[in-house]
């Protein structure tokens, strides 16, 4: 049985979410509170979050997936996707890791070529190229179509 469940996030989470993105190290912007999905505790304690993003150009991100490390590997990342996914209109873009590939494609993400990116991936992926050669770390920008 779950021992922890997913509600909308509140102004309250809006520390708890920062805090969390800032540990793990990931996009640190556009962490509006009201786009989350939280996962709590029974204790009722912030456990982790993700959030749909709009971009300008149309084109909406499931983005700012963590987990805190206490609750990794519980099941706590795949309940906040598959209600993201069981929310979200189609096409659903995320950019990740390339290590984290196989991770999203379970749940029906492919990566995509930069020629069928929309404009905000388009950018976000040519600096990511620039960047990810000086880090040695190469980021996917990936898309379900899927319903
Ligand atoms: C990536 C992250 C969100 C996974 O959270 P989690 O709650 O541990 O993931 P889950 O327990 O729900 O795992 C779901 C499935 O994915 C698998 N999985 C987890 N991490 C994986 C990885 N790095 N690569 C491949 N598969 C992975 C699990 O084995 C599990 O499979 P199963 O259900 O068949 O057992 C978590 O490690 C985290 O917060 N990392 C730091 C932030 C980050 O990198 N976020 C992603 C930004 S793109």
């Amino acid at each position: 049985m779950a021992d922890f469940r997913l509600r909308p996030a509140t102004r309250q989470d809006f520390t708890a979410i920062r805090a969390l993105i800032r540990e793990t190290g990931i996009n640190p912007f556009g962490l509006e509170w009201s786009r989350f999905l939280v996962a709590e505790s029974a204790a009722g304690e912030f456990i982790g979050c993700a959030q749909l993003k709009p971009h300008s150009d149309g084109s909406l991100e499931l983005a700012s997936l963590a987990v805190i490390p206490a609750w990794r590997g519980r099941g706590v990342a795949r309940a906040l996707i598959e209600a993201q996914l069981s929310a979200a209109p189609r096409p659903l873009y995320l950019t990740c890791r390339a290590e984290l590939g196989p991770f999203y494609e379970q749940f029906g993400f492919h990566p995509l070529r930069r020629e069928a990116m929309p404009p905000y991936f388009q950018r976000l992926s040519r600096l990511a190229e620039i960047i990810g050669k000086l880090l040695q770390e190469q980021m996917l920008v990936m898309k379900t179509g899927e319903p």
